[in-house]
């Protein structure tokens, strides 16, 4: 069996799917690895480490391949050139890529996506939305304390005492929980909102403050939060207003699976902070909790910086890279047996992180997408 990892092709793109120092375990478990070249240029890793490492590299890497492993999904011309029955393995948000998921299903191809792997305990090794989430957490407080014209830590000298950030994080997932680490850790004094009833824990937890705003909790599936209704959103808005009004920093996270990230702060809710201030809108890239934001750029506003997020975990590529790859690479020990390639479906990991298979559609909810747009 043999394992293609791709030069990514997505402009921006900086991680690379497998490291050298990874090669050993597949190996040994009889598997072949083929790297396209300068595979790991953007990490600093050069092609002679991959050979080194046992790896062939060439830019036929992809011919012959079981296994295709990639950071992003694969583009269509690369699931045309594929043989049927090819695997691959990378983020795939099936309401994003439809088009490849037509292609994938027609040319049948057999596709997992990191992005469906379940939040169970026996799949956390496999958990690439966390540990890039994790990464992307830790960038937006570096961001936000690099942008930020006053110190984050509470100074006290002779020349005088200066007072710490203020810093509000908004959603504390994993990336706001990250982010509230790092500030905190950076000396601000931090405080955070979340929908879910469990955060006020864990943000205490890191010696945050938790934001209570008096509101129902908003817990939906596995945890996560359930979307809220309009006169909601506007109350939480309305509770909010002081809080960031009060704030240096602005952090923002907050996502609800499946749906474009709600509105949280409006131009009037930015127009109340002090100017200097810094907001950090994480997932500006998938609709953007703060109004304005654009993902990839940073404007200011009456003096408020807003910064847009766009792939952050790319930002940080070495730990980015590090995390995913070793979040694949258990993955695909569990697509190999003997050295060969073996589709366990009564595995429940594979059986929901596979999305296309022998010409079908195998997740339900892009089925159903599929069936409606056709
Ligand atoms: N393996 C596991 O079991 C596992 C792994 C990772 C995360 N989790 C859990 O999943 C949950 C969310 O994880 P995530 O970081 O991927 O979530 P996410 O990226 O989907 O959302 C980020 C945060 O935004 C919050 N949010 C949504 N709407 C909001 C609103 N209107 N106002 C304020 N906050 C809002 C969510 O509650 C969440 O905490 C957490 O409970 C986490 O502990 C479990």
């Amino acid at each position: 069996m043999r394992i293609a990892v791709l030069r990514e092709r997505r402009p921006g793109e900086r991680r690379v799917a497998l490291l050298p120092e990874l090669l050993p375990r597949l190996l040994q478990a009889g598997v072949e690895v083929a790297v396209e070249p300068d595979v790991g240029a953007e990490v600093g890793v050069p092609d002679d480490a991959y050979a080194a490492a046992g790896a062939y590299v060439g830019d036929d890497a992809m011919e012959g391949a079981d296994l295709v492993l990639s950071v992003q999904p694969i583009n269509l011309a690369t699931a045309r050139a594929l043989a049927e029955g090819t695997v691959t393995v990378s983020f795939l948000p099936p309401t994003q890529e439809m088009p490849l998921v037509r292609r994938l299903r027609e040319r049948r191809l057999t596709a997992f996506s990191m992005d469906l792997i379940p939040r169970i305990a026996r799949a956390q090794t496999m958990d690439a939305l966390s540990s890039q989430s994790m990464v992307a957490g830790y960038r937006a407080a570096v961001v936000a304390a690099e942008r930020l014209p006053r110190f984050f830590p509470l100074f006290m000298t002779a020349a005088g005492t200066v007072r710490p950030a203020t810093v509000l994080v908004l959603g504390a997932g994993v990336a706001g929980l990250q982010a509230i680490a790092t500030t905190r850790r950076l000396g601000a004094d931090v405080s955070a909102y979340d929908v879910r009833k469990s955060s006020a824990e864990e943000v205490a937890s890191l010696g945050a403050r938790f934001v209570d705003l008096g509101l129902p909790p908003l817990e939906g599936e596995g945890g996560y939060a359930r979307e809220m209704t309009e006169e909601r959103s506007t109350r939480q808005r309305e509770l909010l207003t002081p809080h960031i009004a009060a704030s240096d920093v602005l952090i923002t996270t907050a996502a609800v699976p499946g749906r474009t990230a709600p509105l949280l702060v409006t131009p009037e809710m930015i127009v109340g902070m002090r100017p200097g201030s810094v907001v950090v809108d994480l997932v500006a890239d998938q609709g953007g909790n703060v109004a304005g934001s654009v993902p990839g750029q940073e404007l200011s506003t009456g003096g408020v910086l807003i910064w847009g997020g766009q792939n952050v975990p790319s930002q940080l590529p070495v730990p980015a890279s590090q995390l995913y790859a070793q979040n694949v690479l258990n993955l695909i020990l569990l697509l190999v047996r003997d050295g060969r390639l073996h589709l366990d479906f009564d595995d429940e990991i594979l059986a929901a992180s596979c999305l296309t298979h022998d010409g079908e559609v195998r997740h339900r909810h892009t089925q159903d997408l599929i069936g409606e747009v056709g």
